[in-house]
């Protein structure tokens, strides 16, 4: 029996000719074919960031850059904006490298407000925002464009923006709302195995890490910037990983952003409509919810580890049964990457033959 399809929201299932782009020959990093798979994917990463800042690309996952954005940004004191299991550990990632830290913390399930952002930044002496747009845990989309707003109101503070579970699935603009650093890691929405993340950095923010000490050097915001502008990366990447982000920058092209944004609503709308078939509850708010995954919220008897088990097990398909604290009292049904109506589709007739 093969592993299981994925409809866990990350890592996602890679297509074929996925993992057949990314059997190329391997080649050395410092040398012109590697220059130039690198600088094939700028123009498909600044659309996707709505950016035209430099893209880079690290051998890392999400973590690393969260890690390595406070690194390079935090001087006096860190804001995290707290909404689920993603965006509470960054606080805690805050603490334990020894920053001052305080954070807005709302219900799981809840979305944040820009306007307690607002009057928590009003307090002072916050120079860092850490903010996740799409929170994987409890399915909420959280309000970039007003979240960024309120902090650009703030003179030199800086907003980092996990866009994990959202890039490529709803449109993102880094220049226009005037976001500091936009990062994602690439086994989410855009259908790659794990082990790479992507990130673009504002020019105020790559200002403030020329000041900042202690950036330390895997994740220096100015060692990304200096190498790409040689069509490089400071360490040895992920070369067939990046031969796979070639391949999907491509497929985006193709199929073309708004299409692609198109699609993702249209398979996220088809699993709500066979929650409400059911009677699952929607776990996010109306109006704040992610369209690369659903929350549900798991009804009082129902048997979700059997439900999740027979589906494996009948279809060979795998559904997520929730995370962290609310494990068990949640499941999550991804429609991220390559998937398409025909292929939600044949989720659902599994998930409704095994409910009977
Ligand atoms: C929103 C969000 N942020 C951060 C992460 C952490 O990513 P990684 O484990 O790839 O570093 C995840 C992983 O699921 C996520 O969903």
């Amino acid at each position: 029996m093969p592993t299981p399809k994925l409809f866990a929201p990350g890592p996602v299932d890679v297509s074929p000719e996925t993992f057949a782009a990314m059997s190329h020959t391997m080649i050395g990093h410092r040398g012109s074919d590697f220059e130039e798979l690198y600088a094939s994917l700028r123009p498909g990463l600044q659309s996707l960031i709505g950016t035209s800042r430099p893209v880079f690309t690290s051998t890392s996952s999400a973590w690393g850059v969260m890690e390595g954005s406070l690194r390079n940004l935090v001087r006096n004191k860190v804001l995290c904006l707290c909404c689920g299991a993603f965006s509470d550990k960054w606080f805690d990632v805050a603490n334990k490298l020894g920053y001052e830290a305080d954070k807005i913390q709302v219900e799981w399930g809840e979305a944040i407000d820009p306007e307690a952002v607002r009057a928590k930044l009003a307090e002072g002496g916050f120079d860092t925002v850490t903010f996740i747009h799409s929170e994987t845990s409890t399915g909420v989309l959280n309000d970039l464009a007003g979240i960024a707003a309120v902090v650009k109101s703030f003179p030199d503070t800086m907003l980092v923006v996990d866009t994990v579970s959202s890039l490529s699935t709803v449109p993102i603009n880094m220049d226009e709302i005037g976001a500091d650093v936009i990062l994602a890691g690439v086994q989410k929405a855009l259908a790659l195995p794990p082990g790479l993340a992507v990130f673009a950095v504002s020019e105020a923010a790559t200002e403030r890490a020329k000041g900042t000490p202690n950036r330390g050097y895997y994740f220096d915001f100015l060692e990304f910037e200096k190498n790409d502008a040689k069509n490089n990366t400071p360490s040895t990447p992920s070369i067939s990983i990046l031969y796979g982000l070639q391949y999907i920058l491509g497929q985006i092209e193709k199929e073309g952003l708004e299409n692609r944004f198109a699609r993702h609503a249209e398979t996220n709308a088809m699993i709500h409509a066979w929650g409400a078939r059911h009677g699952f509850q929607l776990f996010a708010p109306e109006g704040r919810r992610s369209k690369a995954l659903t929350c549900f919220a798991t009804p009082d008897g129902f048997d979700l580890s059997g439900f999740i088990k027979e589906l494996k097990t009948k279809h060979n398909l795998l559904i997520n049964g929730g995370y962290g604290k609310i494990k068990g009292t949640t499941f999550r049904i991804s429609n991220m990457g390559n998937e398409t109506v025909e292929t939600v589709q044949e989720l659902i007739d599994a998930m409704d033959n095994v409910l009977g």
